[in-house]
């Protein structure tokens, strides 16, 4: 038996105690360790071994005990003194505003001062303090009755199992306290404890806030002091035994700290709506990089006794309000798979979405990084899925929604051979990722998109190599087709592309839809179809084409433009001037097979329009192969009349004028093109001039 402990032992104890509650309040509240890890845990086991030895000396507010005690059966129900409201949301400045002019409408001669605070995105947990120690945990439950968790908090270091005692502190120690704030887990604990739980084949928790509330409604509080959970304090409570010494709410914040526990230090105090929203973008932009997930600011009338006239409505106070950002997690639907193959070889699955609106930008692709993965997740085509896009993260799918999965699904298997070139696809034991055993395929697809967005073809300023290796490689892009499905939200996330240059990328495509027919027909890369080859053959299509009109779109004349490109001959191909025997047979090659057809038609769908040259019916001096530029309001013929004569008699029209323009024609009221033309010495023409021209 052991003996009785010695005074000695006893004030060792209590000093080793208040050593290391002093460590924790310095690591977790002032943000500033002064040991490490090892200093502090050797203290803990000496103070254990003291405990273990002399088990009178065992309190409830020791250190020692946030080490996780027995399994509970279950959760036993704690009545809130107060009910655990919630809040109202604004997601916009409109909605923020009208929840201000509600208060001033309410209480209009009061002074308004806001106290902007993070929104964390975790548990709300409620802590009474009993003579400064901490008595019972609960969640919030249906805000009026909650579960009793104390033996998982008290695993948490960042909640004082006792109160600091301080100048400040001492009115508040006697009777009940109550502190309410938010448990969450950490970013960085939350990955680390997916990949061991994906290593142990456990299903994954979806985001911190589920991870942390999993852990804290844990009947093992061993399981929940492996958890490394963290928590901030929102709300002082106290009681009406104590003098009403705090008159706002950040002082509630002040006496927190004081009483040994973390209130986030991003908190603001505001005195306009303005400053609010200000505050409001600025963490938006800062939030990815924080270490803890957090989902908007709680804005709050700092002044108590306002609160109190305020009251509440429903279930939640009129004096707060939760002001959100867009959500970070989305459902869509995966409308396909593809595979991508990265410069190594390495062949990437990508799911493509139906596009959505996530985290204020659209998303059309995630990753699915390999087949593990897939398999993992269960991913398959026409699922509805979980979508996340954090700040500067590349979106990712989360989870599946299973209850919405369409009958007849089947797993997805990454195809053996690669989509690009045909060759086999291999996977090396150990390895998770799968490549292309062909070791140019990277480049057979990137020199067919180099070519595609060159100056002669889509003439993509802007999109030079490197930014389509990137897109390449992180599977974004495939075929042509899908960089016009490209979103803002696509792109945002890869490194070394800034929120601006994304959007000029997103922009420069966009603005690239509409091509000639001969700049289209070169870019395909056709074998041995150059520029001057491709400009024959636009002639010869437009010649074919059963109803000219000046482009094909969708729904125009998508159809017989492709029913044409698939049906003509090697030997028509052949009869066009300039064309040979080997370069007909590449062209109807290429038509032939459907892949290319489907291919064309993806684009076309995608909103590319081709311009057709116009079909020349009479070839005139003066007009045929002379460019025309328009102005100002002609008298006796519409401006489209007047272009199609021109086109008629092979004559091309552009909008803007260059010195390569050989006539501007000048209406009523002409516009900057004339000023330009006379600055370039362009000839310009009357409309009776231009009459007499082209009759
Ligand atoms: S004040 C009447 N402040 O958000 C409720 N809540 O949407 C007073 N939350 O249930 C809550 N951070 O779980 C407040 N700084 C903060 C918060 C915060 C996170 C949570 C809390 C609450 C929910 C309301």
């Amino acid at each position: 038996m052991s003996a009785k402990p010695t005074q000695e032992t006893k004030h060792r104890v209590t000093q080793l105690r208040n050593v290391i509650n002093d460590l924790r309040y310095r690591y977790h509240v002032l943000d500033d360790p002064s040991v490490t890890d090892a200093h502090y845990d050797s203290l803990m086991r000496e103070l254990v071994a003291i405990e273990e030895q002399y088990p009178s000396l065992k309190t409830e507010d020791s250190p020692s005990q946030r080490v996780g005690g027995e399994p509970l059966k279950k959760f036993e129900q704690v009545k809130h003194q107060i009910p655990m409201l919630s809040l109202n949301d604004a997601f916009d400045e409109v909605e923020l505003k009208a929840w201000d002019e509600r208060m001033k409408r309410m209480v209009p001669e009061a002074s308004y001062n806001y106290y902007s605070e993070i929104k964390m995105d975790g548990l709300a947990i409620s802590l009474v303090y009993d003579n400064g120690q901490l008595k019972t945990a609960a969640t919030r439950g249906d805000g009026l009755v909650g579960e009793d968790v104390t033996a998982n908090i008290k695993t948490i270091r960042a909640i004082p199992l006792r109160l600091r005692e301080s100048k400040q502190t001492a009115p508040y120690l006697k009777g009940l306290l109550e502190v309410r704030g938010e448990v969450y887990m950490p970013k960085q604990a939350f990955d680390k404890l997916n990949k061991e739980r994906a290593a142990q084949n456990l299903p994954l928790f979806a985001n911190p806030r589920n991870a942390s509330a999993g852990s804290i409604r844990q009947l093992n509080p061993k399981i929940t002091a492996s958890r490394k959970l963290g928590f901030m304090a929102y709300q002082v409570i106290i009681a009406p035994t104590h003098p009403k010494l705090l008159k706002q709410h950040h002082q509630e914040h002040e006496l927190a700290q004081e009483l040994g526990f973390v209130s986030n230090g991003n908190n603001k105090l505001c005195s306009n709506l303005d400053q609010i929203v200000k505050f409001w973008h600025q963490m938006e932009k800062k939030r990815a990089k924080l270490p803890y997930q957090i989902d908007g600011l709680v804005i709050g009338v700092d002044d108590l006794r306002l609160r109190e006239r305020l009251g509440v409505v429903g279930k939640a106070p009129r004096s707060a309000i939760a002001f959100k950002w867009p959500a970070e997690e989305v459902t869509t639907v995966v409308e396909d798979i593809a595979v991508q193959v990265g410069r190594t070889g390495a062949i990437t699955p990508v799911a493509h979405l139906r596009p959505v609106e996530v985290a204020g930008s659209t998303v059309s692709r995630a990753t699915l990084h390999n087949q593990n993965e897939i398999d993992r997740k269960d991913i398959r085509i026409g699922d509805t899925v979980v979508i996340r896009k954090a700040g500067d993260v590349i979106p990712e799918v989360v989870s599946v929604v299973k209850d919405l999965r369409p009958r007849h699904t089947k797993p997805y298997k990454i195809p053996k051979t690669c989509p690009i070139c045909g060759s086999l696809v291999e996977q090396k034991p150990g390895e998770a990722v799968m490549r292309c055993t062909n070791p140019n395929c990277f480049s057979i697809q990137r020199r067919q998109l180099q070519h595609f967005v060159s100056k002669a073809a889509f003439d993509m300023e802007g999109l030079g190599p490197k930014i389509l290796d990137r897109l390449i490689e992180e599977g974004l892009i495939k075929s042509f087709a899908d960089l016009f499905e490209l979103k803002l939200g696509d792109v945002e996330g890869l490194d070394r592309f800034g929120e601006k240059s994304a959007a000029n990328i997103i922009q420069t495509i966009q603005s690239h839809k509409q091509i000639t027919l001969a700049r289209f027909l070169y870019a395909l890369g056709i074998r041995n179809v150059g520029y001057e080859t491709a400009v024959d053959l636009a002639d010869f299509i437009v010649g074919k084409l059963p109803h000219h009109g000046t482009e094909i779109a969708r729904h125009k004349s998508d159809a017989a433009f492709l029913g044409l490109l698939s049906q003509t001959t090697q030997d028509e191909w052949n009869s066009i001037k300039d064309v040979g025997p080997v370069v007909a047979q590449s062209i109807y090659n290429y038509f032939r097979d459907s892949k290319h057809i489907n291919f064309l038609r993806d684009l076309i769908h995608q909103g590319v329009i081709i311009t057709l040259p116009p079909k020349i019916t009479a070839n005139k001096e003066g007009v045929t192969g002379k460019s025309f530029v328009f102005t100002g309001t002609l008298e006796s013929l519409t401006r489209d009349e007047a272009k199609e004569k021109v086109r008629k008699l092979g004559g091309e029209i552009s909008e803007s004028v260059s010195k390569n323009t050989d006539y501007v024609v000048a209406g009523a009221e002409p516009g900057s093109k004339l000023e330009k033309a006379e600055k370039l010495g362009v000839s310009v023409l009357t409309e009776a001039q231009y009459k007499k021209l082209i009759t």
